[in-house]
């Protein structure tokens, strides 16, 4: 989970209790991703996962386009002398950049998420013996997956939070839920296939295995637990604004994610944003300061549809939990 939410705590206990410890390192510089694998590999010998988001690059729209984007984010109620600043070219770091860190550390496993990366990219990661996996939403992209050769498929059903893993950002979207994505994919897919959405506990991982997955991605589930590094009021409002329930929005970021509706969604709903990582950028300064103020209507609350049964433990103990509860299920 990209934006601080993963540590090198909750990475490690995750790992140790058997299951990968997750890194969503999209918006983060070479040094942190160094830093942050060597902390986790300081604590556990157990397998990693270093994720990132694959994308076109983007240009700048016209000069009215941007404007609109700005006025639209002054619906908001900023002060005045809050100053949003267009982002300017490189929008984003060169993925092969972020990446050198990764093959220096060699984590067990490598995920992408909105597309299929270079072939060097998969070359490398495979001379290292790095295993890919990469997100599908639909069945076609999961047959692109298959023939780039990754090593699995991550299945994103319309529960899940976060971004949508669609490969086109504009384009049409299947929108299926895990259970269907897994009945289509299953049958014609011969790569294994990891369940994300909606997954929250040991019931939940044994019913994705039933349909044909071999593991589950679980992100929502472990958003208040001990080691999570969700802001306060990202945690308060999924262990507590239950009735709000969660949405998808295009304007934190630009591309279409799911998170607890909140205010920001509101009075973004139809306005203009631009693209994916511009308004991202663009948007920085208001979520931080949302952060700083401890304003959960201003920042990014990424959770799946399931969110309200997120429990506040340690990573170990949920993990035992739902090792105890996929074995009760096994055995019944
Ligand atoms: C806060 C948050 C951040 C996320 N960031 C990423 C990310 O950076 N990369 C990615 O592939 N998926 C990301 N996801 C999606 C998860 O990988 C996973 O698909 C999703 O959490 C599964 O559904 P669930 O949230 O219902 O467990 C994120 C999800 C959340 C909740």
């Amino acid at each position: 989970m990209a934006g601080g939410v993963n540590t090198p705590a909750l990475a490690a206990a995750v790992a140790k209790a058997g299951g990968v410890g997750s890194f969503g390192f999209t918006y983060t510089s070479p040094e942190k991703i160094s830093a942050d694998l060597n902390a986790t590999q300081a604590l556990t010998v157990g397998p990693l996962n270093a994720n990132f988001f694959v994308f076109q690059p983007v240009a700048l729209p016209d000069v009215a386009q941007q404007a609109a984007a700005l006025l639209a984010l002054r619906v908001l109620g900023l002060p005045e002398d809050f100053v949003l600043q267009m982002p300017q070219a490189p929008f984003y770091p060169d993925l092969e950049t972020l990446l050198q860190p990764v093959w220096q550390h060699r984590p067990a496993l490598l995920t992408f998420h909105f597309g299929i990366p270079s072939d060097a990219v998969m070359q490398q990661a495979k001379a290292l013996g790095i295993t890919v996996g990469i997100t599908a939403t639909s069945l076609a992209e999961a047959k692109q997956i298959e023939a780039a050769g990754a090593d699995f498929i991550v299945a994103q059903g319309t529960e899940a939070g976060g971004h949508r893993g669609t490969f086109e950002p504009d384009g049409a979207d299947a929108e299926l839920a895990l259970d269907d994505l897994l009945r289509l994919l299953v049958p014609s897919i011969r790569l294994p296939i990891v369940a994300a959405g909606a997954v929250m506990d040991g019931a939940d991982i044994h019913r994705v295995m039933r349909l044909g997955a071999v593991a589950a991605q679980m992100g929502t589930a472990f958003l208040c637990c001990d080691e999570s590094g969700a802001s306060p009021a990202h945690q308060a409002f999924i262990r507590h604004e239950h009735a709000r329930g969660t949405a998808f929005t295009r304007g934190f970021s630009g591309r279409r994610a799911q998170g607890i509706a909140n205010q920001f969604m509101t009075q973004l709903e139809g306005q203009t944003t631009l693209p994916f990582p511009i308004q991202n950028t663009l948007t920085g300064p208001i979520r931080q300061r949302a952060v700083q103020r401890n304003d959960g209507e201003h920042q990014s609350l990424w959770a799946g549809q399931a969110y309200a049964k997120a429990q506040a433990l340690p990573a170990a103990v949920l993990m035992q939990r739902w090792r105890e509860q996929l074995l009760a299920c096994q055995q019944a």
